[in-house]
């Protein structure tokens, strides 16, 4: 650099790189795009469809509006959705997955492949103790083979049913292999499993477990999930259980919640090279619908500014409540 003189402000002027909206919009990295986007969706077996607390242009669907929902989705470029069903009947074992598989079956019908359709899997919406698996004689402990047994024939009823992706959310030990191996059994190998491999026990899931009618019951020897899901301060095990889900032939991992576990994102796709969810969880949602509604924050900005954020952090897919507004809320 010898005789060339330099600007005082050389290599320190960063607000150059941010004064015009053209520089601004060519040096951005991160661009949450629409075909990014997983929708949940509810469905009861009930007349007439229902809000669900906290969450905003959600709703516990009937088999009806299921339908008139997803039509509206896809005219808002929205066509990956993930499916909780809310079984009419609560059972302990022996569960019957009659009208989860009816919902399937009349999606798949309506839009064929217009749709990418994961379903969950799990059993906490089915149980009368709201526990993801099965318990023990006195309700202390959920037994872990019999869980899996049971799930694996969930998601082997889903996958028949027309599911394109099962998503297990159980938290079990070794669902990820005994799924693959039922649907595998029963020339379903086209059907993915989305797992959510880091799922920790979050008291992010309020407006969910509303809305799935599945929080552990009052009288529940075991009050909470902490048996089963990962605690807050334990990368290394939502680590381990990654890749041991894709050792176990999982498609496509999950961190699950999506902002206070950006750094076990960012961890986690770097360290397994397989497709990453990240699902922005109902009590986030409601978070930021609160803040909009109180007038102290926007929910299409804060969202923006966490999706980017996920983005950012390595996921390529967003799991949202918001998922039906990314088109007008990114344009
Ligand atoms: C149940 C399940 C939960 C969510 C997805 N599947 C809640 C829980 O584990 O209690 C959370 C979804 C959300 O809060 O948006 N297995
Ligand atoms: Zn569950």
């Amino acid at each position: 650099m010898g005789g060339v003189d330099r600007s005082p402000d050389h290599g320190l002027n960063r607000r150059r790189g941010r004064l015009h909206r053209g520089i601004r919009e060519l040096t951005q990295r991160i661009y949450p795009a629409v075909p990014q986007f997983i929708q949940p969706l509810f469905v009861t077996d009930a007349d007439a469809r229902e809000a669900i607390p906290g969450l905003t242009d959600v709703w516990r669907d009937t088999p009806a509006t299921l339908i008139t929902q997803v039509r509206a989705d896809l005219e808002q470029g929205i066509s990956k959705f993930l499916l909780f069903d809310i079984p009419p009947d609560k059972h302990d074992q022996d569960f019957d997955h009659d009208f989860a598989c009816e919902q399937i079956r009349a999606l798949k019908q309506a839009f064929g492949d217009d749709i990418w359709l994961a379903v969950d899997v799990c059993l906490c919406s089915s149980t009368t103790h709201g526990h993801c698996g099965i318990l023990n004689e006195d309700g202390s402990a959920v037994l872990n083979e019999p869980s899996v047994r049971a799930l694996a024939d969930a998601a082997l009823s889903f996958a028949a049913a027309g599911a394109d992706c099962v998503a297990p959310s159980d938290m079990m030990d070794g669902r990820v292999a005994a799924i693959r191996a039922a649907l595998d059994a029963d020339g379903l190998e086209s059907v993915a499993i989305m797992s959510y491999s880091a799922k920790f026990h979050s008291g992010f899931y309020g407006p969910f477990r509303l809305a799935a009618d599945s929080a552990p019951a009052e009288a529940a020897a075991l009050q909470d999930r902490a048996t089963y899901q990962i605690d807050p301060a334990r990368s290394d095990d939502a680590l381990q259980c990654s890749l041991r889900d894709a050792g176990e032939g999982a498609d496509i991992l999950m961190v699950k919640p999506g902002m206070p576990y950006l750094d076990v994102l960012a961890k986690l796709s770097d360290a397994i090279p397989l497709p990453w969810a990240v699902y922005q969880t109902s009590g986030e949602a409601a978070g930021f619908n609160l803040l909009d509604q109180h007038g102290i924050g926007n929910r299409a900005r804060l969202n923006r500014e966490a999706w980017t954020a996920f983005l950012r952090a390595g996921a390529s897919m967003i799991i949202s409540y918001d998922a039906r507004h990314a088109r007008t809320w990114l344009s």
